[in-house]
């Protein structure tokens, strides 16, 4: 491998992005290879204090296009600050949610319109793309039945029935849009899931 990798992991919540992008970091770590792993919103000092303000349970009178700012000026710093950087450094970039999650949340289940968050996010990645996009698939009670066991919820997750059917289905379609997200039954073992990524990458890069 001699130049940098964005790969970027999407999917519900609970889908088990982060658990994936832990064990991608191991194996990339175990080739050699340097790592930068992050997440959105967050992964700067910056982007991870939005973060607090998206999240928080008691800020529920945050109106919608607030929201979808707040989302896009965390990936404006952390593209800026931290992705941008590592991949001219030649570093794989692991993210946990990248722009398609805006375009599901806001774009789709808040109903603010696909080209409005295209257009926001346009700003903020200032041309940057990802390599790769695994998003996995998982029915959307199991998924946030997989969080409710897991932690406490923040206040997307909080946002009852109707809204994760509304990402879920929002996920289906941007599969459909996008040609470069490459979907990933959710509903398999930890370690079956892991190996179908992996094998993905090393079917285009070399490693
Ligand atoms: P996400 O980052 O997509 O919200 P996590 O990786 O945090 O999801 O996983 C949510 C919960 O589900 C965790 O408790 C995790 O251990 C569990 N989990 C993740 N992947 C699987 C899987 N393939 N099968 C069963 N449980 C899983
Ligand atoms: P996440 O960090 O994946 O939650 P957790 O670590 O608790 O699993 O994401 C936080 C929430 O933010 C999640 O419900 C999805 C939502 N989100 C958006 O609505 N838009 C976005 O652009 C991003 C990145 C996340």
């Amino acid at each position: 491998m001699n130049k940098g990798l964005l790969i970027a992991l999407e999917g519900p919540d609970g889908s088990g992005k982060s658990t994936q992008i832990a064990l991608l970091e191991k194996y990339f770590l175990d080739k050699g290879i340097e790592v930068v792993r992050t997440r959105e919103p967050g992964g700067t000092k910056i982007s991870e204090k939005i973060r607090e303000v998206i999240l928080d349970n008691d800020n529920k009178e945050m109106d919608d296009m607030c929201e979808a700012l707040l989302y896009a000026a965390s990936r404006a710093q952390l593209v800026s600050q931290v992705i941008k950087p590592a991949i001219a450094a030649g570093k794989v970039v692991l993210c946990d949610r990248f722009v398609y999650s805006s375009i599901v949340y806001q774009g789709i289940a808040r109903n603010l319109g696909v080209e409005k968050i295209k257009s926001i996010n346009d700003a903020a990645l200032s041309g940057l793309e990802a390599d790769f996009v695994f998003m996995i698939t998982i029915p959307y009670d199991k998924g946030i039945e997989r969080k409710r066991n897991q932690k406490t919820l923040d206040r997307l997750e909080n946002g009852g029935d109707d809204f994760h059917k509304k990402v879920f289905e929002g996920y289906t379609k941007i599969s459909e849009m996008y040609d470069k997200i490459e979907l990933i039954d959710g509903d398999n073992t930890i370690e079956n899931i892991h190996k179908e990524i992996i094998s993905k990458v090393e079917s285009i890069v070399k490693i």
